[in-house]
């Protein structure tokens, strides 16, 4: 396996007038956290369907395990487990049949499958309701099965597109605890989040874009640090709200 787990490379991707992604330099490890931070708009869900090969970039390159997401797009599909901002799953059946489709989907042996989805259900806390169809669920109960959909055949790299959204802190600081194990057990993580304590808390770096540029980049401590802020939402108010309060 490459030494980094991701590598970008000079991305970018325009959509018509609208440049989404503007020149994108960054290298995530095996077993990093790593939170991709910005304002609405600024590049996030784009850079990650680039990573997730949904989406082909207009320029620069992009690689995940040394697969190139383009070239070698059958191989970083293996890679990967992607939970999509919008959450995609069949109301119809119940929260476990959704995770055990990706499972087997994704080749995971039947009886391997059975009792890892029994662990994972237990650790992001969905005992009660998972066998409850998915259309009746709650807001933040399909973020979590859509989060275990995405981890279920144990990815050695996983794109979060604000999986925590819409989650009790209760179970939040649940999916938090699960996050870390898989980080700890060496998977590379890059998680979209608009809660800045989550970052703080949670990622070992963060990057901050806006208009598809990084503007920072370091651990939250350091930008703290670097930024006289007491935390990582000051931080970000700093460098990004300034076309609000100036009225650019
Ligand atoms: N399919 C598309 N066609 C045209 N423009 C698009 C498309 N997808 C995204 N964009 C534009 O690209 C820019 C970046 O969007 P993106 O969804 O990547 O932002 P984001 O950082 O994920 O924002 P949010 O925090 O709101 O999820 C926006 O200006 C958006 O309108
Ligand atoms: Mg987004």
């Amino acid at each position: 396996m490459s030494e980094t787990a991701i590598t970008i490379s000079n991305l970018v991707k325009r959509f018509d007038d609208v440049v989404a992604v503007d020149g994108l330099d960054l290298e995530i490890k095996w077993g990093e956290l790593f939170g991709l931070l910005g304002p609405n708009g600024a590049g996030k869900t784009t850079t990650l369907n680039i990573l997730n090969t949904l989406l082909e970039m207009t320029e620069g390159s992009a690689s995940v395990g040394g697969y190139d997401v383009v070239e070698d797009a059958d191989k970083v599909r293996e890679l990967i487990g992607v939970c999509p901002q919008e959450p995609s799953y069949y109301g119809f059946l119940s929260g476990r049949e959704n995770i055990e489709l990706f499972g087997d989907l994704h080749g995971v042996p039947k009886d391997v499958l059975d009792e890892r989805i029994d662990d994972l259900i237990r650790k992001i806390g969905l005992e009660d309701h998972i066998n409850r169809r998915a259309k009746e669920y709650s807001g933040g109960m399909i973020r979590r099965v859509s989060t275990l959909m995405a981890l279920v055949h144990d990815p050695k790299v996983a794109l979060l597109d604000e999986p925590t959204v819409a989650m009790d802190p209760v179970s939040r600081r649940a999916v938090w605890d699960f996050i870390r194990e898989l980080k700890d057990n060496g998977m590379a993580i890059i998680l979209t989040t608009h809660y800045m304590e989550e970052a703080e808390v949670l990622c070992d770096r963060v990057g901050i874009i806006d208009e598809g540029r990084l503007i920072a980049l370091g651990s939250p401590k350091e930008l703290m640090d670097k930024y006289e802020a007491e935390d990582l939402e000051e931080v970000f108010i700093k460098l990004t709200g300034k076309k609000l309060t100036e009225g650019v």
